[in-house]
């Protein structure tokens, strides 16, 4: 089977100065992790560990660098799904928590459930011994300096339809030498949203989508939207249908005319073509090509 890793870290108008930052986080999720798979790495483990990377790069809205809250906190959501079993962990509304991805890993792989949110969240993070960071340990003075700004301004909304607002999002999509598939998704959400605000990320089908016989999709962008059309299940059934790059575009051209928002997908079908497609001016992403090469772009 095709060895494939497909990653992207958010898509709206990301300022000139800061798409060598998003290039450079993508570049090093892909260059890291791929060795890994071409050695055996699986592909659940493989998507964990590149959404990790980004996490911990103060870059994106995820982990470290996420969007504050209406109350100036981060609340993080994210989700990690076996396309071999359909099973996924998700966690919402969680914080102190550099990785929030691994934790979705646990509850899928150490509890009954395959969500937990907020407090229930923290206290199985506790009780498996996850770190628990000081809110700072998170917060960026790029984040600070925003929320502070936005909060001076009376129009300022954390969602409107059709209007681009910034998307860090950060999601990962791979495909391993048993020609399993697995997704990952990591967000801290959109700027000043409510607190206790769950967007796409961390729901099953939304946020991130994976199954062995159709294909494997992270989105990123306006959740209110992309929960509207369930964009990485769209795609994913899509793909049983025409080729990956065409599910993802038609995906989007839903996402943009049904749920009226704005936003991007990465895929890979069961044959290992990789799929893109997104509606904002840019879109940070990348892959590992043919001759074992990243090709990150930011258009
Ligand atoms: N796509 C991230 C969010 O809306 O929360």
């Amino acid at each position: 089977m095709p060895i494939r890793l497909i990653i992207h870290g958010g898509a709206w108008s990301i300022p000139d100065e800061m798409d060598e930052a998003h290039r450079g986080g993508v570049r090093n999720a892909l260059m890291t992790v791929y060795p890994k798979l071409q050695k055996g790495m699986s592909a659940l483990d493989a998507v964990e560990l590149a959404v990790n990377l980004l996490e911990e790069d103060p870059t994106f809205d995820a982990g470290r660098g996420a969007f504050l809250n209406e109350k100036g906190e981060i609340e993080l959501d994210a989700i990690i799904i076996d396309g071999a079993t359909l099973s996924f962990g998700a966690v919402a509304a969680v914080q102190n928590l550099l990785h929030p991805v691994s934790l979705a890993r646990k509850i899928m792989e150490e509890t009954e459930h395959s969500m937990l949110v907020g407090q229930g969240a923290q206290a199985f993070a506790q009780r498996i011994g996850f770190e628990t960071l000081e809110p700072q340990a998170l917060l960026t003075d790029r984040e600070l300096a925003y929320y502070h700004q936005i909060n001076k301004d009376p129009d300022f909304k954390p969602h409107h339809p059709f209007e681009p607002l910034p998307s860090d999002t950060v999601g990962a999509v791979a495909m391993d030498h048993l020609g399993n598939l697995a997704a990952a998704t990591s967000t801290g959400g959109t700027p000043r949203k409510m607190a206790g605000r769950v967007g796409d990320s961390p729901i099953i089908g939304a946020g991130a989508y994976a199954d062995n016989e159709s294909g494997a999709v992270s989105t990123t962008g306006w959740g209110e939207a992309i929960m509207k059309v369930l964009l990485s299940k769209t795609v994913c059934d899509k793909m049983l249908h025409m080729k990956a790059h065409q599910a993802a575009k038609e995906g989007i051209d839903i996402l943009h005319k049904k749920g009226k928002g704005f936003g991007g997908v990465i895929g890979i079908n069961t044959l290992g073509d990789y799929a893109f497609a997104y509606n904002t001016e840019k879109m940070a992403w990348g892959w590992m090509d043919e001759n074992n090469e990243a090709q990150v772009r930011i258009r």
